[in-house]
């Protein structure tokens, strides 16, 4: 069957739709990609220490120090003046830029700490699970203040 140009057209249309429309290469759709990869590190991390997956220290580790490296990427891609486009973050974040800043600095922290706990040999989970848990908490508060759901 030969497609028409209109349901061709449309197919693509759907298809940009279907990936959130966002460019990939735009400042829009590089923090959403670190976000998302931030977000299957710590689930990882998390998953580790709660049963979900099972407890690998070196990959542990590694992640560790993905997440802190990860930590601190996003933020340069939120441009100086908001952009246009399929973002879910509210409008604070340019309004109230000093508070979106010290949140993530204070991810920066809790990534780093987290780092350097589970790089003492031997790693202790117990140790690094209050860690883990802190760093989801300020994943947390600042979507709380900042990410409309
Ligand atoms: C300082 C604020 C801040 C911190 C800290 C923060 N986020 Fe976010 N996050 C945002 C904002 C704002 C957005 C919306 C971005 C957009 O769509 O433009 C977002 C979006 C996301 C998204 C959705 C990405 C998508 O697909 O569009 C995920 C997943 C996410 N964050 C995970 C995390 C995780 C995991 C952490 C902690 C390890 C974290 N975030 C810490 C502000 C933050």
């Amino acid at each position: 069957m030969k497609l028409s140009k209109p349901l061709l057209l449309c197919s693509v249309v759907l298809a940009l739709a279907a990936c959130g429309g966002v460019d990939p290469n735009s400042p829009m759709g590089k923090r959403q990609a670190l976000f998302k990869e931030m977000l299957r590190t710590s689930e990882d991390l998390g998953g580790m220490l709660r049963g979900r997956l099972p407890f690998d220290e070196a990959r542990f580790v590694a992640g560790a120090e993905q997440l802190d490296k990860l930590s601190r990427q996003p933020w340069q891609h939120f441009p100086q003046v908001r952009d246009e486009g399929d973002s879910r973050a509210k409008d604070e974040v340019w309004q109230r830029q000093e508070r979106f800043q010290q949140l993530a600095r204070q991810l920066e922290g809790d990534t780093a700490l987290l780092r350097e706990l589970s790089q003492r040999k031997p790693l202790d989970p117990k140790l690094a699970e209050p860690a883990v848990k802190k760093v989801e908490d300020s994943c947390r508060a600042c979507h709380e203040e900042f990410r409309a759901y």
